[in-house]
């Protein structure tokens, strides 16, 4: 997923006329062979890398928002004095140049030093705890080391795996596409060297929120200041006969997906049972391995309580033009080594069987620790739990959301990462109040869908653009304004709809 983009634009390193830069424009160039971006604020300017860590994402189609960058693609966002990366998906900073103004030109010189992590003053905890080594927990165990925070820090994780890009594990690693060594977020150096002490293949089976400490699986203990609970989800199990066969699959871990992959390799007929995201991205990787595909699922329209009945729709014929074939407004009965038979009598032929019909919150530790549990772990506007001094964040927070005036919970990468992030800078003492608007993506075939804010449901719904040419937004309008909007190639949208948001909630 790295890759440098290609060098277009004015040689900044020449220079260009100051006149000729307007403020608040993103000019994109190129000085030593590397792509940037120079911005004009006033009488000041940055030059910055013009690619984005995470996906290699073009920062140049971006946007500006009150000194930081933000990505078309995933909407990570970066600051432009120090190229630090603020919000997640990204990790890793962009680089900063030098530049100057001489004789009405503007000129960008040398790559800046990569900003240190800034000096922790006041109290901190003496000793961190992270359960879960996901989305969250890594991102939190990173920030906590950003933010400069010198003290232990033990990161416990039930899959003995390092913490994986898990989108990727039904997309491009499925599909073939992508490498195994692109999965992991860092490498064991990473974690040695920020001293995160990681603690794999392990459980933690019980937290005594009294005592500070938690109790592993293999009947050790880590003690705790403070804790953070980023637990996940499950997949959904189905109760069917023969669902225990070996050639029955369910993606949640990268051990998961390299199953699948394994038997990718001999299948020839794969029945996905389950209709939205992962069930379909499965679909979209398996036909890219050439296998015959069946979907099953119980909804008349795929993704349709999510994306609304048009844009499901759309999904649906994509999928039938790459050879798909569904079975929707049926379940399945029961599995065999070679077919599955569905509950209107259909039997499908199949040899790889790979079941996606949801997650449920990994919340039974926090149940246990007696902490309070409503369809996720309950937290407040700073993501403590109703223990003071543990933090939840992830698949399992329930969060007060300042934009649906709801409590809600999702199932997103970055908006797990952001939780990690704000929830680590808490309990750092911050205060700082989660209020990012959801972001999630999905990607099937030549069609990737990025959908901004948080729509359980809406009263109409506004399409503009056309799906076939691959370039639309679909507005999601309740309560008199714009809930969500889901987009296909139009970037810039999506991120201008996510600040509007972000400005119009904020009053
Ligand atoms: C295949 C797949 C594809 C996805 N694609 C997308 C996508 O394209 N876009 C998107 O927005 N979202 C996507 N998601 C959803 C996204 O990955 C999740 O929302 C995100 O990973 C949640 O982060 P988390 O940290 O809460 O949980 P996870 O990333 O699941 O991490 C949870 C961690 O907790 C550990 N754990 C659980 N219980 C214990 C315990 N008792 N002791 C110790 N460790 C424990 C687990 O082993 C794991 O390491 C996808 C999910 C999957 C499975
Ligand atoms: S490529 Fe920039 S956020 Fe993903």
């Amino acid at each position: 997923m790295s890759g440098e983009q290609k060098l277009t634009g004015p040689d900044l390193a020449k220079g260009v006329p100051l006149d000729g830069l307007e403020d608040d424009k993103l000019v994109v160039g190129h000085a030593n062979g590397e792509a940037i971006v120079l911005v004009r604020q006033g009488r000041q300017f940055f030059a910055v890398g013009a690619t984005c860590t995470h996906y290699s994402g073009p920062l140049g189609e971006g946007l500006l928002v009150d000194g930081t960058i933000r990505c078309p693609w995933h909407h990570a966002c970066f600051d432009l004095r120090s190229g630090e990366p603020l919000r997640a998906p990204a990790l890793n900073p962009i680089p900063c140049f030098d530049v100057s103004v001489d004789g009405g030109i503007v000129r960008v010189g040398k790559r800046k030093p990569e900003a240190k992590p800034p000096a922790r003053t006041g109290a901190a905890p003496a000793r961190i705890v992270i359960v879960g080594a996901g989305a969250a927990g890594n991102a939190a165990a990173e920030t906590l080391r950003r933010e400069g925070y010198g003290g232990e820090l033990v990161m416990i994780g039930g899959d003995p795996a390092l913490p994986v890009d898990r989108p990727n594990l039904s997309k491009d690693y499925l599909a073939g596409n992508a490498p195994e060594e692109w999965l992991p977020l860092r490498s064991r150096e990473f974690y040695a060297e920020h001293r995160i002490a990681l603690k794999l293949g392990m459980h933690v089976a019980s937290i005594d929120v009294a005592g500070k400490r938690v109790a592993l699986d293999d009947g050790s203990e880590e003690s705790y200041d403070q804790l953070l609970l980023a637990t996940g989800a499950h997949p959904v199990k189905l109760d069917l006969p023969g669902v225990k066969l070996p050639h029955v699959h369910y993606l949640r871990s990268l051990s998961n997906s390299r199953a699948i992959v394994a038997a990718a390799e001999t299948a020839r007929r794969a029945v996905v049972i389950g209709s939205s995201f992962i069930g379909l991205e499965v679909a979209a990787s398996l036909r890219a391995r050439k296998i015959e595909v069946d979907v099953v699922g119980p909804d008349a329209v795929p993704l349709a309580k999510v994306m609304g009945e048009d844009l499901g729709a759309f999904i649906r014929k994509v999928h039938e033009e790459h050879g798909v074939r569904f079975h929707l407004g049926t379940r399945p009965k029961s599995i065999d080594a070679r077919s599955v038979t569905l509950e209107n009598g259909e039997q499908v032929p199949a040899d790889l069987v790979v079941i996606g019909v949801g997650v449920r919150p990994a919340v039974g530790l926090a149940e246990r620790a007696g902490l309070k549990v409503d369809r996720g772990v309950v937290v407040d506007e700073y993501l403590e739990t109703s223990a003071p001094g543990v933090f939840a964040a992830g698949d399992i927070a329930r969060w007060p959301d300042p934009h649906s005036g709801e409590r809600i919970r999702v199932e997103h990468w970055v908006v797990a990462e952001r939780l990690g992030q704000t929830a680590a800078r808490n309990m750092l003492g911050r205060r700082e109040k989660f209020a990012a608007v959801p972001f999630f993506w999905t990607a099937q075939y030549d069609v990737g869908i990025n959908y901004v804010g948080h729509a359980e449901k809406w009263d109409r719904v506004e399409i503009d653009g056309n799906f076939d040419e691959r370039s639309a937004a679909v507005r999601f309008l309740g309560g008199g304004k714009t809930l969500a909007l889901a987009t296909i190639y139009r970037d810039r949208e999506s991120l201008e709809f996510e600040r509007e948001v972000e400005v119009r909630d904020a009053r």
